[in-house]
């Protein structure tokens, strides 16, 4: 099989399926997510807490980053290989983010995602013209933890909200190929998806978005600590990660995942 393009994902969106995403950083969790039907895997810099033990995304590094794409590269034939910029390699200028976008595609990933909003808008631009998709992040940016004060819901307030969907207006009009949009109301991430006309990935964000997708380890129920509001633990109910998996995209392709509980 050949591996899915981003024409298979505008196709899955077009025809108004939905896609299932999930972080995964090896290559054995790779095959066996491909296998389970899941459309892209996500390489995130979340890896800084889930592989790492990390207090946060922050020290993740470039290097660390391309071992990982590489990784889930080797483990995989068809699915969407999706790799996170880490904190520091795209912020400083185009030029920069540029020069290390091309090593996250030499090791394997099919586009790059960024987290922030309208400030972010020049560097998609510059990398989209060049040939390297991108998919924008806003909402609940982890990068940016210590400027947000914490890990708190955003886009609450109108003020917010309406930044919120204008940043992803000017992320689509930069060229952004799908955007991320991360702990937000459900009634914004459903104002955003219906402005848009690229595909929405929620987590978090309730609903009506293009996709879903969740950190592993926490849809596996095995990360430590409190988990958010919005994971749900798939392996309640299953017998192996396979059915847990095959579970996760069956309710994000049918609508069931999130429910209410998931939601803000
Ligand atoms: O790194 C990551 O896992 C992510 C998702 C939470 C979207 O960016
Ligand atoms: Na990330």
């Amino acid at each position: 099989t050949k591996r899915i393009t981003v024409l298979t994902l505008q196709n899955i969106y077009r025809e108004k399926g939905k896609i299932a995403a999930l972080t995964c950083y090896d290559a054995t969790f790779a095959a066996v997510l491909e296998n389970a039907g899941v459309d892209i895997l996500l390489v995130g810099d979340s890896l800084g807490n889930v592989i790492q033990g990390q207090a946060s995304t922050l020290p993740v590094t470039l290097d660390e980053m391309i071992y990982h794409v590489c990784c889930v590269e080797r483990g995989t034939h068809s699915v969407f290989i999706l790799a996170d910029m880490p904190f520091g390699t795209f912020q400083v200028s185009p030029q920069e983010a540029f020069r290390n976008a091309v090593r996250l595609m030499a090791a394997g990933a099919q586009m790059v995602k960024v987290e922030g909003g309208r400030h972010m808008a020049e560097t998609i631009e510059f990398l989209t013209c060049r040939g390297i998709p991108v998919c924008a992040h806003i909402g609940l940016i982890p990068q940016s933890v210590h400027q947000l004060g914490g890990y708190k819901i955003q886009g609450k307030t109108p003020d917010g909200a309406r930044q919120l969907l204008e940043d992803a207006l000017l992320l689509q009009k930069a060229g952004a190929a799908m955007l991320v949009m991360e702990l937000i109301p459900a009634a914004l991430g459903e104002e955003i998806t219906r402005s848009l006309s690229i595909p929405t990935i929620g987590i978090g964000a309730g609903a009506v978005c293009s996709g879903q997708v969740l950190v592993l380890h926490d849809m596996l129920g095995i990360s430590s600590g409190t988990l958010p509001r919005f994971v749900k633990n798939f392996m309640a109910g299953a017998d192996s990660i396979q059915v847990a998996v095959r579970n996760y995209v069956k309710a994000v392709k049918t609508g069931e995942f999130p429910a209410h509980e998931h939601m803000f």
